[in-house]
């Protein structure tokens, strides 16, 4: 019987773009797995989707002016294509929003509560009077209790990876007004985690995880406590129970159970609905978490916990390799902060192959790595090109010049040759232990060093020295073909971290199959067949130019301009006027009663806005960035006195305050009435 891996890689919060430190913790190690694990004649199933609920959502979605639904909408499908342009190999990407998964995250609500491990409560919860309303989990922000991070969120500290409940904060404030918080009696639901201390710790004494990530959890299981997992909201899973509208789960409750129910989604869409049982209910499957360290509590207790609890009998974790982060030139991507590499263009001069490859090498396996342009550089140019590309190329050139592009006979061996092979077999065995043990960064060494001792071969061996001397024939032939049987068992390594260019490869060795449907021990246990022939060679990587890697951190360091130094792309001031001028102009809160687009126009919307004093018909520019129906309900700031004007035949008895042209943010009043004077 093959091994079964049922393989997951954390669903991504669909509120904003990933980018390469994501991909290089939590999801290029786990394709890598998948992919070695199947062309080791595994059972696998590798499972993914969007995560649309809580509070990472909706705050997102209202600083952009959208609905949460909107908002998940949007980057659930450019997170998607980012995936499918990075030659991902997920069998499922689903979305928590999908509609199978609500059932299956209230029936493990259910189930848990009717086992005795839910509690309603009354207890203190941080509430805002500014804002009127109780504030939780990224709404909230203070010092983490454990590592004293002072920008720690109101569930879970992003530098310690802590997780707590929010009054346990020091200092909390509202992340979105600054305002102070109190403490006011709400209730909510608990889940005693307490009581599942013992079976988790001896549950996690047996194995036999990263020291990171069992030290975490030995100490998180240390002082388990009860938490909420319910919170005030309309987006999220709804309370299975009467009387409870407006309460929804915690995303962290639910979103694990998105690993479930994306397999159920799987199982439906190829027309099996039971086939997800196969996997999460077969004790011997082999279920492997790829996160980053942030989520390690979660997936290592929280998740683990809720399973316990279940009457259907899910599997647990069989092991969570959970990765550090990784960074940008030493600092975190952040798109806001113009730290980031603009992908479009990225992937305009560079192949996904080059870009697996450098994240593979540089994976944050056991401490914190970053991308750095020169680095990005030096790989592609030295290792992949110099080392893989250039053994591949001169050998299938020198084989197509004089061999007549055919695989050669092997007759004999002398020492070196021996050696060689020996270094093949070595390699091939070292490379399925790194795979095996998720260490992508390894095989990719195990990779190049095969490829520079095949080099050295080459060089020894001077083919172009034998093809001279027509008695050395024999001599040549064992060369090539050594040298030949080398690329098959490169490919085969190279496979799950390059997957492309490892079939081109394998095409190129004269192959009319595809690699991903054959089998890694068959592969290597048979020679390349002699008189198979060899196709045209051709280049497989471009050499990187020193001048573009120049250019790309100029444009880095450009980005960061708006903060850290003056903009020349701001436009030039106006001329100065006086305080008159100013008091001339009457700004008023307005609120937003409705808006629609205008017929023919892309740009125009038609908002109906209450200013206090009367309604007003108002024609705005702004179609283009924002949706009508998510401005409804909100405060601008209206230039109340402008002379009414008519835009495409419709009158306009105002202005609504916007700032940029390119892309624009709209200021929006919280508190203050429609009618307040802005001054
Ligand atoms: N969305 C979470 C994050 O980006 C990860 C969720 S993993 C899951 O940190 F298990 F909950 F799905
Ligand atoms: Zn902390």
């Amino acid at each position: 019987m093959p091994e079964k891996y049922l393989i997951t890689s954390a669903l991504p919060y669909a509120n904003g773009p990933l980018h390469f430190g994501h991909i290089a913790g939590a999801y290029l190690p786990g394709d890598c797995f998948a992919r070695f694990q199947r062309l080791k004649g595994s059972d696998v199933l590798f499972i993914c989707g969007s995560d649309e609920y809580g509070v990472a959502i909706t705050m997102s979605s209202d600083l952009a002016g959208r609905t949460p639904k909107q908002q998940v909408d949007i980057f659930h499908e450019i997170n998607k294509n980012f995936f499918k342009q990075l030659n991902f190999s997920f069998d499922n990407y689903s979305r928590t929003t999908w509609s199978g998964h609500i059932p299956t995250v209230q029936d493990f609500f259910l189930d848990l509560k009717d086992n005795g491990y839910i509690e309603e409560k009354t207890e203190n919860h941080l509430f805002s009077v500014k804002e009127n309303k109780f504030l939780a989990d990224r709404y909230v922000i203070g010092t983490c209790p454990k590592c004293g991070f002072d920008k720690a969120r109101g569930d879970e500290c992003p530098k310690c990876a802590a997780s707590y409940e929010a009054t346990d904060l020091k200092n909390p404030k509202s992340k979105l007004t600054g305002s102070d918080l109190i403490l006011k009696p709400s209730n909510h639901w608990y889940l005693r985690f307490d009581k599942f201390k013992e079976k988790l710790s001896d549950w996690i004494d047996k194995k036999n995880w990263k020291k990171n990530v069992i030290n975490l959890a030995k100490e998180y299981i240390k002082d388990l406590k009860p938490r909420a997992i319910t919170r005030d909201s309309d987006w999220g899973v709804p309370l299975p129970l009467k009387g409870c509208e407006g309460k929804v789960l915690y995303v962290w409750f639910d979103a694990p159970i998105g690993y479930i129910s994306s397999t159920k989604e799987w199982a439906e869409k190829r027309g099996t609905p039971n086939a997800w049982k196969d996997y999460w209910l077969d004790p011997t499957t082999k279920l492997i978490h790829f996160i980053g360290k942030d989520n390690i509590p979660f997936h290592t207790v929280f998740f683990p916990a809720m399973i316990m609890g279940q009457n259907v009998p899910y599997i647990l974790p069989y092991d969570v390799p959970a990765n550090e982060f990784f960074l940008l030139e030493g600092r975190q991507f952040s798109k806001s902060d113009g730290w980031y590499i603009d992908l479009e263009d990225f992937f305009k001069r560079y192949s996904t192959d080059q870009i697996r490859y450098y994240l593979g090498s540089n994976a944050p396996e056991t401490a914190d790595s970053e991308f750095t342009w020169k680095d990005f550089q030096a790989r592609c140019n030295a290792e992949l090109l110099g080392k893989l590309g250039n053994f591949i190329n001169r050998t299938l050139v020198f084989t197509k010049n004089n061999l007549e592009g055919k695989i050669p006979e092997i007759k004999s061996y002398d020492g070196d040759d021996k050696n060689f092979l020996s270094q093949m077999k070595e390699a091939i065995q070292k490379a399925d232990d790194a795979y095996s043990n998720f260490q992508v960064r390894k095989a990719s060494q195990i990779l190049m060093e095969l490829a520079q001792a095949a080099n050295v071969y080459f060089d020894i061996k001077k083919p172009w020295v034998l093809v001279k001397d027509p008695s050395r024939k024999e001599e040549l032939h064992t060369v090539l073909g050594c040298c030949l049987e080398c690329i098959k068992h490169l490919v085969l390594i190279a496979y799950p971290i390059i997957p492309s260019t490892a079939e081109e490869i394998w095409h190129l060795l004269g192959y009319n199959s595809k690699l991903e449907q054959l089998n890694w021990d068959k592969i290597k246990d048979t020679p390349v067949p002699f008189n198979q022939k060899i196709n045209e060679p051709k280049i497989l990587f471009r050499k990187i130019e020193d001048e573009e890697i120049a250019e790309q951190i100029a444009k880095l360091k450009k980005g960061l301009a708006p903060k850290d130094k003056k903009n020349d792309k701001v436009d030039s001031l106006k001329e100065q006027i006086s305080f008159d001028d100013i008091e001339k102009l009457d700004l008023r809160v307005g609120q937003i009663l409705s808006a629609e687009k205008i017929e023919k126009s892309k740009k125009l919307l038609k908002l109906k806005v209450d200013i206090g004093l009367e309604e007003r018909q108002i024609v705005a520019g702004i179609g283009e960035f924002v949706q009508a129906e998510s401005l409804v309900g909100k405060k601008v700031i209206v230039v109340a006195n402008l002379k009414p004007a008519k835009l495409m035949g419709t009158e306009s008895q105002g202005m609504i305050l916007v700032a940029g042209d390119k892309e624009i943010e709209i200021p929006y009043i919280k508190e203050l009435p429609p009618g307040s004077i802005v001054s």
